[in-house]
């Protein structure tokens, strides 16, 4: 028998591994289907308007094209579906942004496919867009809810008076861009129709949940579509649900009667793929001379497509992070012509701490207080925002431990004094956090005569590790090796399961798998431990125990500590350290949440200097959609990064007691460069990213600023 220690928090190597990096594991696109042909989607030139015409006389004459769709001849999908329009596709000539699927062509190979799909003529009735967010759009307005739940607007207390009753205040706004999630393994589907059912392998981050967005668009019972997802390389949100080129491969292969595949271009991916929306934060802050928060004012302003109103929750993690008495916290949203932005790892956690940590750090300047001093003078008591206690809080202990593990008492806090050489040195740091979602799961266990174990969950594993974590779960709950068990996930008939999605799987599933494998070594009691022939078989149900969990507020947090250097005459900026203390319960696979965490630090610093898709004005398109344009953050950027955890067990989140680490790592990483940054030269950079242009005009700043104190810095 293995013990608990063996098991769950072992640095268990990722048990798909081997696979992976044999090349044995299959992903979506690879999956070997006899009779397969290929759809390749033709995108609107335009933002915003209508198809005339489609003339697909040149693209059907060439050799292998099967046909033409547009939106005359496609299958009628449902279009009750409370999702983005562009899920609709082909139902409706209407554009509503550029590079929408307009037609497509099916052929029986790739390079006919793409060939014959260039062929396509195409008429449009344009119209006059917009795609610019703007702060003072006239047609922005505040949504009813967030996508987290929670109001668009929401005040307590009296901000306006509370500010202007402070005695130290700051006013700041902060700037985040697109972001393009572009993930190594693009989206991937095949589909193929049996009899009126419909088999897809997808590339999703939910296969229960893809199933039922299918099941809904083409009006079918749950139980005729079969999602599989073995394994995903990455999503970051982008792949929570089938995007369009999912639902073409479906009608496609509706037409033509066998199975479609497709798999989309790099360059597809920025437009047929939801983008992070951009942001426009603008922050207030009132405090006492001590550093007590007495007002919080946070407005955000984002664009919504024309599609479906997706408001991304970038205030809600000012609603609870601080304990000032009056806080005001509002979302709005422009409408424009554009794809439906949707989620990107911590979607509206990750822009918006980027701004109150910004805004933080301004006030700490602004009262001469040390940074982490002013935050732990603001850690509440209860949830700011709901009045309830925390099922755990740790942030006061990541912030001093951070501090301890970086050496932040060496620091001088005075900005823009420290010079090794050409280069300007700073350090700063931020608070991270993320909700701590779960939703009901499902879990079969079956011990198996031969004394193995198979644990079956809906689960998936888009490369965080899941299928890792799930094993050490399900080892420690059945107190039996890992090599004694195999885990199934990654079908939708594996029963109700939430997505790899909102950092929930590790809770969600964890508790489903763990209360089956519980319930199983119960039953083994009454045989005396014998498995029966047969087997023996358990199904949990979480829902239950959900509802009966207590009234807790449940996140998970962290700190952020960065060192950047400046070039003070090129202005080119080199990260040379991050580190990070997170608290997110028990870590049960340490190997797998290591990497997690690393890579979410490394894409928040890839935000903080380096992503931006760059809208298009004219076109209405991003001028940036390859690699070669959007830049993230390569192995040369990267500096070593420190991970660490406290050693938590949130037992009153679920009884695994770990909580999800997905996306809390990437909170918090861009402020804490941007309050580096500060540090380093003196001037504070509120848009992101910092990329060269906008360091050399921080230097000229820092210079200007330099010759009116008479100093002798250049
Ligand atoms: Mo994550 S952006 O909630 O899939």
């Amino acid at each position: 028998m293995t013990t608990v220690e063996q098991t769950i928090g072992a640095p268990l190597t990722r048990v798909d591994g081997p696979q992976k990096v044999t090349g044995e594991a299959l992903y979506s696109y690879e999956f070997p289907t006899p009779d397969i042909t290929y759809v390749w989607p033709v995108q609107s030139t335009i933002a915003r308007g209508r198809v005339t015409e489609v003339d697909a006389s040149a693209a059907l004459a060439l050799p292998g094209v099967l046909t033409v769709l547009d939106s005359g001849n496609a299958p009628r999908l449902n279009t009750d579906a409370e999702v983005s329009a562009d899920l609709f596709v082909l139902q409706s000539p209407e554009v509503a942004y550029h590079g929408q699927i307009v037609a497509a062509v099916v052929a029986t190979s790739l390079e006919s496919a793409r060939e014959a799909a260039a062929a396509v003529r195409l008429s449009y009735a344009p119209e006059p867009h917009d795609v610019v967010l703007r702060a003072d759009d006239e047609a922005a307005y505040v949504p009813e809810r967030v996508t987290d739940g929670g109001p668009g607007f929401e005040e307590r207390g009296d901000v306006e008076r509370a500010l202007a009753a402070a005695p130290v205040r700051t006013d700041a706004t902060y700037t985040t861009p697109v972001e393009h999630p572009s993930p190594m393994e693009p989206h991937a589907t095949i589909a193929s129709w049996q009899e009126g059912r419909l088999t897809l392998h997808d590339s999703n981050q939910g296969p229960r949940f893809a199933a039922q967005l299918m099941a809904g668009l083409f009006g079918l019972d749950l139980d005729a579509v079969e999602v599989v997802t073995e394994h995903v390389g990455g999503g970051f949100g982008s792949k929570g649900i089938p995007r369009s080129p999912a639902v073409l491969a479906v009608l496609a292969a509706q037409v033509v009667r066998r199975p479609v595949k497709i798999a989309l271009t790099r360059q597809q991916m920025f437009a047929l793929v939801p983008h992070r929306a951009p942001t426009i934060q603008r922050i207030r802050l009132g405090a006492e001379r001590d550093g007590r928060l007495t007002a919080i004012d946070h407005e955000s302003v984002q664009p919504r497509s024309r599609m479906l109103e997706f408001a991304d929750q970038t205030v809600s993690s000012t609603r609870m992070m601080y304990a000032a008495p009056d806080v005001r916290t509002t979302v709005k949203v422009a409408p424009l012509d554009i794809m439906t932005p949707a989620w990107f790892r911590a979607p509206g956690h990750t822009p918006g701490m980027f701004a109150l940590e910004s805004a933080i750090d301004e006030l700490a300047v602004e009262l001469g207080m040390d940074p982490i001093e002013l935050r732990i003078r603001n850690e509440p008591e209860l949830d700011p925002g709901t009045g309830k206690p925390f099922s755990s809080r740790s942030l006061v202990e990541c912030l001093r431990e951070g501090a301890e593990r970086f050496g932040w008492e060496r620091r001088d806090p005075a900005p823009g004094v420290r010079r090794e050489g050409r280069w300007l040195v700073g350090t700063g740091m931020a608070a991270s956090h993320h909700p701590d979602y779960t939703l009901p799961s499902t879990a079969t266990v079956r011990a198996e005569p031969d004394a193995t174990f198979v644990v079956r969950i809906g689960a998936v594993d888009i490369g965080t590790g899941a299928r890792t974590a799930l094993t050490q779960v399900a080892a420690d709950a059945l107190g039996v090796s890992p090599t004694r068990l195999r885990l199934e996930i990654g079908r939708a008939s594996l029963g109700v399961a939430p997505f790899a999605g909102g950092s929930m799987g590790t809770s969600s599933w964890g508790w489903a798998v763990h209360k089956a494998c519980r319930a199983l070594v119960e039953e083994m009691r009454g045989y005396a431990g014998v498995v029966p022939d047969g087997g023996l078989e358990v199904v949990a149900d979480t829902t239950e125990d959900l509802q009966e969990r207590a009234d807790l507020s449940r996140h998970t947090f962290g700190a952020q500590f960065a060192q950047v250097r400046v070039d003070a005459d090129t202005g080119e900026i080199r990260v040379d350290r991050m580190l990070g203390v997170f608290a997110a319960g028990r870590i049960l696979s340490p190997a797998t949440a290591r990497s997690q965490f690393l890579g979410a630090m490394t894409m928040g610093l890839s935000m903080a200097l380096l992503e931006v898709g760059e809208v298009d004005p004219a076109f209405g398109d991003f001028a940036n959609h390859d690699f070669a344009g959007y830049h993230i953050a390569a192995n040369a950027d990267v500096p070593k990064l420190e991970v660490h955890w406290l050693d938590e067990h949130d037992d009153r989140s679920n009884p695994v007691g770990g909580k999800g680490i997905g996306e809390l790592g990437i909170v918090g990483s861009a402020a804490a460069i941007a309050n580096a940054f500060h540090h380093a030269t003196g001037v504070r950079v509120r848009d992101l990213p910092i990329r060269i242009e906008r360091s050399r005009e921080a230097l000229r700043a820092m210079r200007d600023l330099a010759g009116e104190r008479g100093s002798g810095v250049r």
